[in-house]
């Protein structure tokens, strides 16, 4: 049994939730800090529900600085798992301030609030938009970086400032050095097998699963395909999707690494998380078909400005250095989320 304290910003959100259910089964003691600006709070009572046990809940905005030292002093957490953010990039290109006030200031605060309270383990959700466009599909974690909209920026910033301060302790020949872990997520999808939690976006989601299963349910009157002419096996764009329970089960393996030798002298490194393979937008919607018996209404719609063909993770650094692979495939992915989507068409009410 477990009995460190992991802090998780974030805690309420689609990702945050899952991850939370995962550590309160490892045995630890879970206390989340969200400010709800885009979630809710019935996402933790689910998450007591599934595990039958509690967790602690502020709902603080990371910003905070006095409040979110309280928490510390309270608390006493041993690692913090920071998943609060913004996360629209299409939001971010029309409030580029609104993105990096809240998630690079927001993990500028977080990190202060750490360093007073010597709290120097730190799992960072980071994602593949910090990488530059390629050629070449699969991303390497040492792979140029190149993120090429305000949101995938301020992961890029955020990350800079961990390696620096990572960097800082080098100098400084510290005893507690900084231990931090950058998760790059490819595009997590799917819902906890129990459908009482999963995905809920704001309005219309601008991620493609959610999309098919709010057409599939009859939410939405259609998909747009957008592009069906890229050099791939059908024409549509392939990209790495991995199941949200094994993204989350990633980030234990993290604290985990953190905890041993690897990270004895501390660290900063970066991790993807994925699967290390693609499917394309067709291969989702046939796979949905199959797994639904219903037909998606889609259409073929112009490329995007700044998609890319292909792009999947190389994941070979998360095996080997956290000891971490997908066991979900995109059957599994479909089926738990119209698992979730048909238990709860309108989301957390
Ligand atoms: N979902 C994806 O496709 C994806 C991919 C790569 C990276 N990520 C990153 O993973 C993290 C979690 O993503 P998610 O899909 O669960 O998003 P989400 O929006 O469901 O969860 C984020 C949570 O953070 C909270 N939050 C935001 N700003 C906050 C603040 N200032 N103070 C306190 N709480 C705040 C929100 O209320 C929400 O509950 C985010 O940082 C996101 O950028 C997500």
């Amino acid at each position: 049994m477990n009995s460190q304290t992991v802090l998780v910003t974030g805690g309420a959100g689609y990702i945050g939730s899952h991850a939370c259910v995962e550590l309160l089964k490892a045995g630890y003691h879970v206390v989340v800090v969200d400010n709800l600006s885009n979630s809710k709070s019935e996402s933790l009572l689910r998450v007591q529900h599934i595990t039958g046990k509690s967790l602690t809940f502020y709902q603080v905005d990371i910003r905070d600085k006095q409040a979110l030292t309280e928490i510390f002093d309270k608390e006493s957490p041993t690692t913090v798992i920071h998943f609060a953010g913004l996360k629209a990039v299409g939001e971010s290109c029309e409030q580029p301030q609104l993105y990096y006030h809240n998630n690079v200031f927001g993990t500028l605060v977080l990190t202060e609030v750490m360093s007073n309270a010597n709290v120097k383990q730190l799992v960072f959700s980071s994602s593949a938009t910090v990488y530059g466009e390629s050629t070449f599909p699969q991303y390497t974690e040492d792979f140029p970086l190149g993120a090429i909209n305000p949101y995938g920026r301020s992961k890029a910033m955020i990350e800079d400032i961990l390696r620096d301060l990572y960097a800082a302790d080098k100098i400084s020949q510290t005893n507690s050095p900084w231990k931090i872990a950058l998760l790059r997520y490819f595009n997590p999808i799917g819902a906890h097998e129990s459908g009482m939690i999963g995905e809920d976006p704001n309005g219309i989601p601008n991620n493609l699963m959610p999309y098919v299963a709010q057409v599939a349910i009859g939410k939405l009157p259609q998909l747009s395909v957008f592009g069906d002419d890229y050099p791939t096996r059908d024409g549509t764009g392939i990209r790495d999707y991995i199941h949200v329970v094994d993204l989350v089960k990633g980030h234990l393996n993290a604290i985990q690494a953190l905890n041993n030798h690897c990270f004895e002298a501390g660290g900063c490194k970066a991790y993807n998380l994925g699967a290390g393979k693609g499917y394309s937008v067709l291969e989702i919607i046939k796979t949905f078909e199959q797994v639904t018996g219903k037909l998606i209404n889609y259409k073929i719609s112009p490329r995007r400005t700044g998609d890319l063909a292909e792009c999947f993770a190389n994941p070979d650094l998360a095996l080997k250095e956290l000891n971490w692979k997908v066991e979900k495939d995109l059957h599994d992915m479909v089926t738990d989320t119209w698992n979730w989507q048909t238990k709860n068409p309108q989301g957390y009410i």
